[in-house]
């Protein structure tokens, strides 16, 4: 291959997310029920084209160099859902995860999973544990997917672990300051949440990261979930790019 073939062959937006100052990026992953209403095709379909949206948006944050995409799969709430639909999701689930090991495992993408994963079917949770363990020493892009994730649900969990570590004497309960509640968190071994992404044009977080979203910044788009891809992320971290962060400064 010439250099100029190698460098037409190069992805697009490579080192985007660097250059942007961005470590780590979350979405909800919304619109695809709408979007199948809008072919007239079943919710089922609409699910199954986000699954591809997943794969292209996975691939241009690793391109562009992201260390961190949490991605909103299943809501703790989400079970209020039709069995069926509840039980098709399921399904994309566990065949996205068997389809794209040997995807994250050559690209060196580690998997993180975040929410109480473990109350889905034994042997989701099996296939689950088995690639998070055979992508845990990878160091490209960490992907993370909300599972049974509910914000309220993640601090009241962290909320008992503290108190049963007060309850031992491990921790004084006057003493219990935010970088305690951090470390209790699913997300504690992650970089700070730099943006928030929410497709479909729905302004709300939906108990996702309550506590993480405190300073990130928040980007909505009216594109609904299965038509998101590497331009669309891209347009979101340019537009990270030109927000000024505060932290409560000036
Ligand atoms: C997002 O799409 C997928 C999940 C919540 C699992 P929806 O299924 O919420 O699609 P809409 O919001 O009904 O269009
Ligand atoms: C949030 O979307 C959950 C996920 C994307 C997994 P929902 O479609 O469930 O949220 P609401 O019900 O519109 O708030
Ligand atoms: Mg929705």
């Amino acid at each position: 291959m010439s250099k100029a073939e190698a460098h037409s062959a190069a992805p697009a937006h490579a080192g985007l997310a660097p250059a942007c100052g961005l470590r780590h990026a979350a979405i909800i992953m919304d619109g695809n029920g709408r979007w199948a209403a809008r072919r007239n095709l079943p919710r089922f379909v609409g699910h199954k084209q986000g699954v591809e949206a997943v794969r292209t948006t996975v691939r241009a944050a690793r391109d562009m160099g992201l260390e961190a995409l949490t991605l909103y799969a299943f809501s703790s709430e989400n079970w209020k859902r039709p069995e069926d639909e509840v039980s098709d999701l399921m399904g994309l689930l566990r065949h996205f995860i068997r389809a794209d090991v040997d995807e994250f495992i050559a690209n060196n993408v580690r998997l993180k999973i975040i929410g109480n994963y473990r109350v889905l079917a034994p042997d989701l949770v099996e296939m689950i544990d088995d690639i998070v363990e055979r992508t845990a020493h990878n160091s490209g892009t960490t992907l993370v997917i909300a599972l049974n994730y509910g914000a309220q649900d993640e601090l009241v969990r962290a909320t008992r672990a503290l108190a049963a570590a007060a309850a031992r004497g491990e921790v004084n309960a006057d003493a219990i300051e935010a970088a305690h509640i951090d470390a209790m968190l699913d997300t504690s071994d992650l970089p700070p949440l730099d943006l928030l992404i929410r497709t479909s044009g729905e302004q709300r977080l939906s108990n996702f990261l309550l506590w993480q979203a405190a300073y990130a910044e928040l980007y909505f788009t009216d594109t609904l979930w299965p038509d998101f891809d590497g331009n669309s992320l891209a347009e979101a971290f340019q537009s990270y790019a030109t927000r000024e962060r505060r932290f409560g400064g000036r």
